[in-house]
């Protein structure tokens, strides 16, 4: 939800507009050998300036496109979005990917129940979903974490690191999503 100053913020994080000049910060993420086999079915490569021009016309695609910097010292950790998938059906794709150095710190499962409750509670969806790569198990636990559940497999699509492996489709509706607020 807003913030009384008009920002999103979670406990420790902010969630601003993502702005042009986030544009190359995302594509050094995205170079990151630790990150781009995580979040890109693509060729494995390094990714060149003409990807920043290609990245920059996307800034206006998703419904929710924000970077994420920490409250305390604003520092810049990542990205997250709501990409609308299906507006009729009220079905909206996540995305996170944090700077590796603040991995494991708890951000990304603050994140993605901030982003998963606003979806909900703000925004009316009736699901949230996402495909991640098996080969992903922290994001594949957080997921489940927050309460998405697998709903199929793409057997043996995407190669990584010298062999096939699954994309796996995840996601939450929004009964479910409302019975975990009733329990916590
Ligand atoms: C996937 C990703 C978003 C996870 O973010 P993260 O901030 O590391 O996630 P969390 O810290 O919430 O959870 C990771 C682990 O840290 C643990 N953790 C949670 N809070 C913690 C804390 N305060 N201190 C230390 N560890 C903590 C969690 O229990 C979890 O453990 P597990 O992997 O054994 O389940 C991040 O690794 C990333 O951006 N990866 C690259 C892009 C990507 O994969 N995106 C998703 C594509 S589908």
């Amino acid at each position: 939800m807003p913030s009384p100053e008009g920002r999103f913020t979670t406990d420790r994080l902010v969630l601003r507009p993502f702005e042009e000049s986030d544009t190359q910060r995302y594509l050094d993420l995205l170079n990151d050998v630790r990150v781009q086999p995580t979040a890109w079915a693509k060729y494995i490569v390094p990714l060149g300036p003409k990807w920043l021009e290609k990245l920059k016309p996307m800034i206006n695609e998703p419904l929710f496109l924000a970077a994420i910097e920490t409250k305390d010292t604003g520092e810049w950790i990542g990205v997250t979005d709501l990409g609308t998938m299906n507006p009729k059906n009220r079905d909206v794709y996540f995305g996170i990917m944090l700077v590796p150095e603040h991995w494991n710190k708890g951000y990304g499962t603050e994140v993605t129940k901030w982003m998963v409750d606003h979806a909900f509670h703000w925004l009316a969806m009736h699901r949230v979903s996402l495909e991640v790569y098996e080969t992903n198990e922290t994001a594949i636990d957080l997921y489940k974490r927050v309460g998405f559940v697998e709903e199929g497999r793409r057997r043996k699509s995407n190669w990584i690191d010298g062999r096939w492996t699954d994309v796996i489709s995840m996601g939450i509706l929004e009964d479910e999503w409302r019975a975990r607020k009733l329990q916590s």
